[in-house]
């Protein structure tokens, strides 16, 4: 997509967007590094961003996937679907466990540095019309993408969409088990750099069971690797 066509993309910033565009910055940079996701008023809240001390960490250029990542989709089935796969870690996993994969991000850095690294991504949002839609047998929400739109009911009834009969929905649970949350979040990176508050959630296990009872899946397994934890739920249409 071009700048013009970026810069006219209606809707409120996603993920990292706007300001100092730390997550930008960071996908350019190629460099290894941290991003905190913090607690923030709405946007145009007296132009205050307010910091909760709600926050973690997400290591965005981890590379390649670790043991934790790994097991998260040992067993699963291609073709596999990554939502918000940024540079492409997830993606290039599952081609290396031979499965049809694929990614998706709506950042054009993401899609770009997927492609840099021969893993094949689309640059769109989740809930824009997608390839084999209905088809994919493996849809991924890792690194706590299941906060994609703030709203995880609305995202696991579009993956239930993408995937076909009988198809698992992975989903990475928020490493504090209680977590349950949505509102607005910034990513602020190591130097202070802040991105405009967009709409996030978080769920721990507890919370994301409930979700996705909730959006008509039904869990598979739990599987837990040290502090991470992931479900596998089982879509029938
Ligand atoms: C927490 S980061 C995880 C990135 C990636 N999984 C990784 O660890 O490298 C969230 C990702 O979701 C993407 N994202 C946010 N909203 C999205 C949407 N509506 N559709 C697709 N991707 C989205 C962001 O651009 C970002 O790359």
């Amino acid at each position: 997509m071009s700048h013009l066509a970026d810069a006219l993309r209606p809707g409120p910033p996603v993920f990292g967007e706007g300001c100092d565009e730390p997550y930008r910055r960071h996908l350019r940079s190629r460099r290894s590094g941290r991003l905190h996701l913090h607690r923030s008023s709405p946007p145009g809240d007296g132009g205050q961003r307010r910091e909760t001390g709600t926050s973690w960490e997400l290591d965005t250029l981890r590379a390649p996937a670790d043991s934790a990542d790994t097991s998260a989709i040992a067993g699963v089935e291609g073709p596999l679907l990554d939502v918000g796969c940024g540079p492409g870690r997830m993606v290039r996993a599952a081609l290396h466990h031979g499965l049809e994969a694929l990614g998706v991000d709506v950042a054009p850095e993401a899609a770009q540095a997927c492609a840099d690294r021969g893993a094949r991504a689309v640059r769109g949002s989740v809930f824009d019309a997608l390839p084999r839609e209905g088809h994919w047998r493996t849809v991924l929400l890792m690194d706590g993408n299941l906060g994609i739109g703030g709203d995880p009911g609305a995202l696991f009834a579009r993956c239930a969409d993408l995937l076909a009969p009988g198809g698992v929905l992975v989903v990475e649970a928020d490493a504090d088990e209680h977590a349950d949350e949505d509102g607005w979040f910034v990513v602020v990176d190591d130097d202070g750099a802040s991105s405009a508050p967009f709409r996030w959630a978080r769920l721990g296990l507890r919370a994301l069971r409930t979700a996705l009872h909730r959006s008509g899946f039904e869990e598979v397994e739990v599987r837990r690797a040290g502090a991470r934890c992931f479900v596998h739920a089982g879509w029938q249409r």
